[in-house]
């Protein structure tokens, strides 16, 4: 069996590489170790840059997102009992929009298939060549090998590809913390995201439509989901969300509940000989500014574009370049996600001295144009080169 370019992964990465490599009329085969209901339903955050937006919708799978994604053009940073608003649109002119990763990744599995795309779901990835090139993957009981021109190793921070790059220089960070996330059957309690630093810890509201609410909980990095009940995240949330002015959290059924453990992590270079890693094969952020999605699409752009090049004229010069390319994106994201994620977050072992320094900088992000402008364009996402 044979592709042009053999895909590891199908989770936002691997999906929408193999769609914009098919709009330009090169073969792919997705292999992927879950089944499709699993993909599908993953919950991640779910906050898109203006580019990602204008990415999908470019390339025609941006209808369902445009009916149903919501524009936000401010969030706001709540903080000593107060609410202070970055006017995202007001001071960048662009905007992001709230839609599930859930749906992005029914989107693209549903255009594939119309199109005829070869996905393959429980199909494991469980060798590859990076020379031949070729991939070995188990499915059916069955093993198999699909021989290709490249491979996209699109798999994932656990996946198989990441191993396979020799001398890989990797870049790392644990926070002494974790989010616990729910999302409930109750209408959002804010029309804009309320990112809020209490002495408690810090909490999110984001929301997934009219009717859905995501709300998010700081909570210890080895924290035991079971010390969780319902009651308690409500309590722990209206507190940490609790103002002067008697906004009112509304609660509802908690219809989903985990905890993600917060890391920075950079692996470089994103290349070995025919094998290129995107999305978090390749690197981690941590959700804060929900980041995580946005840079795994803007590494299939940049890959996409690369293949596209060498198919239409043999040229290998945009190839050479990807993971330089990449990674200056992914290290200005990696930057904005570890300082919006300090500015926000208790930590346990802070002294009082950096407590008072951490609240200096609340109050100059929340002040100071320019301070706000610098979160507001790296919130709503810098261009891709
Ligand atoms: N063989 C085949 N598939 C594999 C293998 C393997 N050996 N190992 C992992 N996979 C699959 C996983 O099951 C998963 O569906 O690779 C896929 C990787 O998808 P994601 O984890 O969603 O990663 P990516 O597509 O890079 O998307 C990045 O996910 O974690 C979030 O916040 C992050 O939003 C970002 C997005
Ligand atoms: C989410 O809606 O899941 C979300 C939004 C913004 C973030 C993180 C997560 O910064």
């Amino acid at each position: 069996m044979r592709t042009q370019v053999a895909i590891i992964g199908g989770g936002p990465a691997g999906l929408l590489l193999s769609h914009l490599l098919h709009l330009q009329g090169i073969d792919s085969v997705v292999l992927e170790s879950r089944d499709r209901d699993y993909v599908e339903h993953r919950q991640r955050a779910g906050m898109l840059e203006q580019g990602t937006t204008d990415a999908l919708r470019d390339s025609g799978v941006g209808e369902r997102l445009d009916r149903e994604g919501l524009v936000h053009h401010g969030l706001e940073l709540r903080f000593g009992g107060a609410g202070h608003r970055i006017p995202l649109t007001g001071l960048t002119g662009r905007t992001v929009t709230v839609y599930a990763q859930t749906e992005i990744v029914k989107d693209l599995v549903a255009r594939r298939l119309a199109d005829g795309g070869d996905i393959r779901f429980e199909a494991e990835v469980v060798d590859l060549d990076a020379s031949a090139p070729r991939v070995t993957y188990r499915g059916g009981g069955e093993t198999r090998t699909l021989d290709c021109d490249y491979i996209a190793g699109c798999d994932g921070f656990h996946g198989v590809s990441r191993p396979a790059v020799p001398g890989l220089r990797t870049f790392s960070r644990d926070y002494p913390f974790a989010w616990l996330g729910i999302l409930a059957g109750v209408r959002p309690s804010t029309e804009e995201l309320i990112y809020a630093s209490h002495d408690r810890g810090f909490a999110l509201h984001s929301l997934r439509s009219p009717t859905v609410s995501r709300l998010y909980l700081q909570v210890p990095p080895d924290e035991d989901i079971a010390a969780w009940p319902d009651a308690r995240i409500w309590d722990e949330l209206a507190a940490r969300f609790a103002t002067g002015d008697g906004w009112k959290l509304h609660e509802g059924p908690v219809t989903d509940k985990a905890i993600t453990p917060m890391r920075s992590f950079v692996a470089e270079p994103m290349r070995h000989d025919r094998l290129f890693l995107a999305g978090d094969a390749g690197h981690i952020v941590p959700p804060t500014g929900a980041k995580g999605l946005n840079l795994a699409v803007s590494d299939v752009i940049i890959l996409a574009r690369a293949l596209t090049e060498r198919y239409a004229t043999g040229s290998e010069t945009l190839l050479d370049g990807y993971s330089d390319a990449c990674l200056r994106r992914v290290w200005r994201a990696e930057h904005f996600s570890y300082w919006m994620t300090t500015l926000l977050h208790v930590d346990p072992a802070a002294t009082a001295f950096e407590r008072r320094l951490q609240r200096a900088h609340l109050d100059y992000v929340a002040s100071s144009e320019a301070a706000a402008t610098s979160l507001a364009e790296n919130y709503v996402g810098l261009p891709i080169e």
